[in-house]
């Protein structure tokens, strides 16, 4: 069994395991998809911008002269160099269905290959995210001090007869304003939550994570309601599962308003935003596990709880 970095060759193979090894994420739970559908996900969002345009790396795991498993794993690029500690990311981690849990220890030696690449390249902080459910995953996490830093949930709404206030209006604006930037709470990141980063540099992660993007699908809207600004919605088009679905599906990457009382008039006016722009459409947003007000509210709104992920953070 040898691990080494990914050769054009084992394009297929990688491919195939993305289709076939997965069961657990929050594609596979939706039944709005399809298994077809999840594991093309898997591929396009995470394994093929490795293998294909160097966005991220992999190492593949061979024995028999065939590929038995993979990890893909990627620095933080820009904001790796903020805090002036260098962090990274294990994207995905997957081992042919077959030889999963063969007591050959596939998972474990791709994950401590990958560890050991991170230290040579003076990585000092590692996060990867699985499913909360995912024992293995998680067993061969905490056996190299992984610790868990954030544990997220992502509900969906997928459009029916819903109808949306007519006292919400929603205005496309430029750009996130300033009090978005510095308000706490902004983005689910598990970097904001582990007492690894300074307050100063948590900062920073949070204006490196709201800063404007040339190509970005991300819409920040206003959202009135009777005639007042009621505060702002980040809304973001998922292009590659829109794509690959056929349905349109949007994320709410973040909702801001003056109280909490003020979200759910940001869900809804979203939610209204989306259906001007679809007349089928999914609209995910991920809440913290213990948002428990939250969680009612989305609820309310007719969203469905379909994953709950937690994120690891390992320090090197
Ligand atoms: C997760 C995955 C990579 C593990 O690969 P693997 O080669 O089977 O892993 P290993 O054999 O090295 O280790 C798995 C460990 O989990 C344990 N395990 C497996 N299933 C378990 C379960 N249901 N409950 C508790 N422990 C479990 C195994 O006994 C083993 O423990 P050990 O360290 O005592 O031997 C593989 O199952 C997989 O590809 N799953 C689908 C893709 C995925 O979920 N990827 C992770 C998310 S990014």
């Amino acid at each position: 069994m040898i691990i080494r970095k990914f050769e054009e060759r084992d394009l297929e193979q990688v491919k195939a395991i993305c289709f076939s090894a997965f069961s657990l994420t929050a594609f596979h739970n939706d039944p709005v998809f399809t298994a077809e559908q999840a594991g093309a996900l898997i591929w396009e969002l995470y394994a093929r911008p490795a293998v294909t345009n160097s966005r991220n790396y992999c190492l593949v795991c061979e024995d028999n002269s065939e590929v038995q498993g993979f990890i893909v794993y990627g620095s933080y690029g820009e904001l790796a160099k903020l805090p002036g500690r260098r962090t990274a990311s294990i994207v995905l981690l997957a081992v042919k269905k077959e030889q999963q849990n063969s007591g050959k220890k596939i998972g474990h030696t791709l994950v401590y290959n990958c560890l050991s690449l991170f230290r040579k390249n003076d990585v000092k902080l590692v996060s990867v995210g699985t499913d909360l459910n995912n024992l293995a995953a998680q067993k061969i996490y905490s056996s190299t001090e992984f610790y868990p830093a954030l544990y997220w949930s992502t509900w969906r709404f997928h459009s029916g007869p819903s109808v949306f206030p007519e006292t919400t209006t929603i205005q496309a604006i430029f750009g996130v304003p300033e009090e978005v930037t510095k308000k706490n709470g902004a983005r689910l990141v598990s970097f904001l939550e582990d007492p690894f980063f300074s307050d100063a540099e948590k900062q920073k992660i949070r204006e490196w994570y709201l800063r404007p993007k040339e190509s970005s699908d991300m819409m920040p809207l206003e959202v009135m309601s009777s005639g007042k600004s009621a505060g702002f919605v980040l809304l973001e088009k998922e292009k590659t599962v829109s794509d690959l679905t056929g349905r349109q599906v949007f994320r709410i990457d973040g909702v801001y308003g003056p109280d909490p009382s003020a979200e759910r008039t940001l869900v809804e006016g979203a939610l209204k935003h989306c259906s001007t722009l679809a007349k089928e459409f999914t609209v995910e947003m991920f809440l913290r596990s213990d948002d428990w007000r939250g969680a009612k509210t989305l609820g309310g709104l007719g969203f469905s709880l379909v994953h709950n992920s937690v994120t690891l953070h390992c320090r090197l």
